[in-house]
This record gives C-alpha cells, structure tokens and sequence, in this order.
C-alpha cells in the first residue's frame, strides 16, 4: 500500500518506518527542513531503541522516503495520516493549529479519494474539524474527490516505540458509520493485518470515542501516578515504605503492578498536555473533572519533592555545593526532555547558586537545548551546568548524587568508586533505585521517595 505520514516526529517516523517495513510505500513528510535534511543523509533526529536499522533497512529498499514537498506527499497515496504535534495551547486546550494545517494541505493538493488518519491526539469532535477544514479547501477550487476522516489515537511508549507499535496491545479504529467511513476502516484493517495474525487487536467504535479512549488512557495512567506520589509522601511521615505498600497492591490482579512507582512526578510530550487537554474540554462542557485537575496538581507539586529534600538538608543558599545528576530525559530509552523533572530540579537548583554536573546516556544535547530556554531570564546561571560523559565522571568532588531518571546503566553502580568519587556519600534518589537497608550498611546517606521506615 502506499501511505503519507505527515509529521515525522516520534509518532510519525516510528509508524512511517514500521508500515514500510511490512513491506508499504511510505512518504513521510514534515515542514521541518533541518529535520528532513537530516533524515535523507541517513540521519535520526530520535533516540529509539531499534528504529535507526528498520530506517536504513527500508530506505534501501526504497520504501521509505522523507521530503518536505506537500503537493507530492498528498499525491503518494490515498491514506493520509496525520501524525503533527498537538502542544497545549494557553488554556491547556490542545492546540490544533498543525493538525488543522495539515488538513488543509490535503484539501488543497487532494485530486483522488482519501482515507485521512488522525493519530495525533485531539480532543473530541477534532475529526470534524480536519473535515470541515479539507472540504473548505475543496470548496474554493470546485474540487470534486471525497474522504472520509478516521481516528487511530496511538499508544506507543516512547522508548519502546518500534516494540509497541509491531506488538500493540489494541488498534483503535474510529469511523463514521456511513459507506466512505466503512470503505476506509476496510482499507485500514487490511493496512493493519499483518499486527493481527496472532489474534485480534483491532477495536472498531465510532469516531468520537476513538478520541476519547486515547485521553481516557492517558489520564488513567497518570492518575496511578500521582496516586501514588500523594500516599509516598505520606508514607514518609507515619514511617511506611511506599515500595513495600506498592507490592502489597500490586498483587491484586484488580489492580496490578504496571504504573505504581513513587518519583518525580510524570512527564513526557503525553500525560501533562493530555491530562490538561482532557480537564479542559471537561470545562468547555461546564463538568469539572475534579480527579484529574487533583492529578494534574500532584504532579505539579511532585516535580518540586526531591528539590525540597535538598534545601531540607543544606538550607536554600546552596552557593559552594556540587550535585551530580543522573538522568534528564523524562524517561529511560528516550532523549525526549519534555517536561521531564530533570528541568525543575536542576532549574531550581542553578537558581540557589549551586554548580550541576549532569549525567544522560543520550540527552544530552536535547538538554542543552532546553535547560537555555528554561533558564533565559538567568542566562549566566549555565555556567554552572556541566555535562559529564560517564556517569562517574559526573560523582566526582559531588556533595550530593540526585537520580532523576532511572536508566539502567544507574542501577548497580560500583559503590566503592561512588564513594570514593564523592565529596560526602549522600544520594537523593527520585527514582527508588536503590535498597535503603543496603545503602544504610554501605554508609550512603540516601533519601528516597516515600521509603520513610528508612529515608
Ligand atoms: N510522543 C509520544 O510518545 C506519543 C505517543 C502517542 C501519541 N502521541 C501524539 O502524537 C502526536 C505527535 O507527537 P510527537 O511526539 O510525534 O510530536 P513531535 O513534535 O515529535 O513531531 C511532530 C512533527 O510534526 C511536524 N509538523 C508540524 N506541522 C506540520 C505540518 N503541517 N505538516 C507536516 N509536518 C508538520 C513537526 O515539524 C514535527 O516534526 C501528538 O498529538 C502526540 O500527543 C505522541
């Protein structure tokens, strides 16, 4: 089949290179020069375990290829997804300005029928909004080819992208029940077939509920998070583990173990701008989601928990101290630094005088990138922000080691060389990587989250 993916960011060039690797014609399009320049030397513009040899493997075969020519991205193919970015506007409303730009584009160029995807996630009723928005473009040149418009949210998690998207738990397909909506959901199972050989995974439901269902996920797992986040401070204050606790649970299969863990608070490009969309829209219908906003304001305060430990042991005047950190992706396995905790912390930190050096296995850059906008008003403060390439190089005359993402290269480190490296053996871990018992007899001070009995 010969597909156009328009977008070509984690969602976009992850789904553009898998459905060429089953063998389709892929056209992946975005408006970004530098990123498609980058592409067509053989470039990745993500971190994504797996994705760089499926990308090389498919470009020599000719099945996939990157441009930014519009006019030939809509001619391609007849299924047109659309995979831009939906960033929170203002008023945490999910803003729709690209999706709707790239409807139009397909309105304008369009000279056949069309099947258009939404994989982005938009809020209910955006389905109407691209049709209305490629129909006014047909209009204005008397153009006669009809579409019909699907929503196909995606659940891919970034770091695992290339193994969820080829072993999906569902594929949501939301169409219109009328003949071109059918026509289109006949068109996209077969696109899809090769993911249900095992057993079915497609769920087919209307196309308001598509939309949905990928806000509802979303916010579901945030709320795990924030769940626990709320009862790890607690925890902290009647002398629990909240690890211990998070077992207990887990082991009910009503309940289940996935999404528990105590941290920094949730980040990422999905759960903070879905689960403002979602309280958002709530709004716009006069409902107030009274869990989520409570999710969303955990979060907020979760993010600033490790940073309140700090000044709780060396006051806020941190002049003269060095904290290492470990980790600044929002998560392992990506170098995505959207919202990531790392920001708020080292952020806070540089802003009361203490020096960072700072640790990621492959963000760093992105980091850079993103600390300079954080810090923009206090520009001078990125001196004292360094980037180690190990992460031993990062301990090294350290006062204190701050985990802030749990990479595995962080787990078992060797802990003779860390104390060694250190200039006092104290670790905030906001990622409970470690054993509080085993750090206590190693001499580490070591402070967790919500591991009271012990921290
Ligand atoms: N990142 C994830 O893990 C994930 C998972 C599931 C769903 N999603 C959703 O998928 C969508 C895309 O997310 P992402 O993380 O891939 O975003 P991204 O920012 O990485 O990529 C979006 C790309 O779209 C391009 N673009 C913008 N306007 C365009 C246009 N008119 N024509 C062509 N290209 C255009 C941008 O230049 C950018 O490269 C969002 O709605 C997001 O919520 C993301």
């Amino acid at each position: 089949m010969n597909i156009t993916i328009i977008g070509t960011g984690y969602v976009g060039l992850v789904t553009g290179a898998c459905l060429a690797d089953l063998g389709n014609h892929v056209f992946c399009l975005d408006v970004d020069q530098a990123k498609i320049e980058l592409l067509q030397q053989g470039g990745i513009p993500i971190y994504e375990p797996g994705l760089q040899e499926i990308i090389e493997r498919n470009v020599d075969a000719g099945r996939l290829t990157f441009s930014t020519d519009i006019a030939a991205s809509v001619a391609h193919a007849s299924v047109q997804f659309i995979a831009v970015g939906t960033p929170p506007d203002e008023d945490g409303s999910a803003d729709l300005q690209y999706v709707l730009a790239a409807a139009r584009n397909i309105g304008r160029y369009m000279t056949d029928d069309k099947v258009v995807v939404d994989k982005s996630t938009v809020p209910v009723g955006t389905a109407d909004k691209v049709a209305a928005a490629i129909n006014e473009e047909l209009a204005t040149r008397a153009a006669t080819p009809t579409f019909s418009v699907v929503s196909n949210p995606e659940f891919l998690k970034e770091g695992a992208a290339v193994e969820d998207f080829t072993r999906p738990d569902r594929i949501v397909l939301g169409v219109s029940s009328d003949e071109k909506g059918q026509s289109a959901l006949a068109t996209l199972r077969q696109l899809y077939a090769p993911f249900n050989r095992n057993h079915e995974r497609t769920r087919v439901m209307d196309v308001k509920s598509a939309e949905f269902t990928k806000y509802a996920a979303n916010a579901m797992l945030a709320t795990r998070i924030s769940f626990m986040n709320e009862l790890a401070n607690l925890a902290e204050k009647v002398g629990a583990d909240i690890e211990l606790v998070r077992q207990g649970i887990g082991s009910d299969p009503r309940i289940g173990y996935s999404f528990l863990y105590a941290g920094t608070g949730y980040g990422g490009s999905c759960f903070p701008k879905d689960v403002q969309a979602l309280a958002r829209t709530a709004r716009e219908h006069g409902q107030t989601l009274r869990v989520l906003e409570a999710v969303e304001a955990v979060n907020i305060d979760q993010k600033h928990v490790l940073v309140n430990k700090v000044f709780a042991k060396y006051g806020h005047n941190l002049v003269g101290k060095t904290f290492a950190v470990w980790g600044l992706a929002f998560k392992p396995n990506t170098n995505d630094m959207r919202d990531a905790p790392s920001r708020v912390i080292i952020s806070a930190l540089l802003r009361a005088g203490a020096r960072i050096h700072a640790h990621d296995p492959v963000a760093e850059e992105e980091a850079r990138r993103v600390l300079a906008l954080d810090l923009a008003d206090a520009p001078a403060l990125l001196q004292n922000l360094q980037f180690a390439n190990k992460p031993m190089q990062a301990v090294q005359g350290a006062d204190a080691l701050i985990i802030a993402t749990e990479w595995k290269a962080y787990r078992s480190p060797n802990w003779t060389a860390l104390k060694a490296a250190m200039k006092t053996p104290v670790i905030f871990d906001g990622r409970n990587l470690y054993e509080p018992h085993a750090m206590q007899e190693s001499g580490m001070d070591y402070v967790a989250i919500g591991r009271g009995t012990h921290a």
